[in-house]
């Protein structure tokens, strides 16, 4: 078994269901110990037991990314508890769609710029603030989207603005901080099998006639193909990758 996170501390936002979770135990497979944060302190702990089970370390902090002081009392949890912070993972995110723009509700507009920007932001600042003073510096991944990219999805305008954002965040952020040891990148993924991918009403199965059609590959992304990809980047593997996206969706923006 492969273990590029033996004894690293890992955060992981939004760690309590989808994507997340699946990143979380992904790390906790590979030696990491994880701090998983989230809104809501139940899924958190299924994560946590999750892990455990497996033989892992993790720790549940309730954390709202939009709250500075939260984010800042995640990076210092996960450092008294296990150290230092070594890997990070920026995952937390909502997506309130389809209406055309000129429908939005200011709350649904708002709720997304405030989780999916707000919260990249102040995850970005509270991490690279404590992994720019360990001497093996740390590696970030934030969760973009293709809908940021160059997919193109009626209805969607507010939240693609805003995974949009998180890319360009992750470019800069990347150049501001590399020479200080922390390296910076994000991955990008396309329809994956998770809850926030079904249409109201929709059944997977009903998601799964519709992918045949709408991605080249066939299907969606399983939420391990995404981990793969996220702890690449987090990965020394990927030591000289800086300030990338890297496009996890069976070729729909290909
Ligand atoms: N599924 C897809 O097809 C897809 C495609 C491209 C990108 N993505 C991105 O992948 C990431 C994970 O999404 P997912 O598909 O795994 O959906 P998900 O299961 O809904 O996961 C989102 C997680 O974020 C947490 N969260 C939401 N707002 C938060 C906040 N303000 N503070 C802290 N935690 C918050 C949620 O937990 P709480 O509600 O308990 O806080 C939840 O665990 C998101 O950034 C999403 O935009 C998903």
């Amino acid at each position: 078994m492969t273990s590029r996170f033996t004894d690293r501390t890992a955060l992981v936002t939004g760690a309590g269901s989808g994507i997340g979770r699946a990143v979380a135990l992904a790390l906790a497979a590979e030696g990491a110990h994880v701090v998983v944060a989230g809104r809501r302190p139940e899924p958190l702990e299924e994560t946590v037991a999750l892990i455990e089970r497996a033989g892992g370390k993790a720790l549940a902090v309730t954390a709202d990314v939009s709250r500075a002081a939260d984010v800042r009392a995640v990076v210092d949890a996960a450092v008294d508890r296990f150290g230092s912070l070594d890997v990070a993972v920026n995952n937390a995110g909502v997506f309130r769609g389809g209406r055309p723009l000129a429908e939005l509700a200011d709350d649904d507009w708002q709720s997304q710029l405030d989780t999916n920007v707000t919260g990249v932001f102040h995850a970005l600042r509270a991490e690279i603030r404590q992994m720019r003073t360990q001497p093996a510096g740390g590696a970030i991944v934030n969760i973009a989207s293709t809908f940021g990219l160059h997919k193109r999805t009626p209805g969607a305008t507010a939240y693609a603005a805003t995974k949009a954002a998180v890319s360009v965040l992750t470019r800069g952020a990347a150049l501001d901080h590399i020479a200080e040891g922390v390296r910076i990148n994000a991955v990008s993924p396309g329809a994956t099998a998770t809850a926030m991918s079904l249409r109201p009403g929709e059944t997977e199965a009903g998601r799964a006639e519709r992918m045949e059609h709408e991605v080249p590959l066939g299907r969606v992304s399983a939420v391990e193909e995404v981990a793969a990809a996220v702890l690449y980047l987090a990965s020394d593997d990927a030591a000289s990758v800086v300030g990338t996206d890297l496009v996890v969706d069976g070729g729909q923006t290909a």
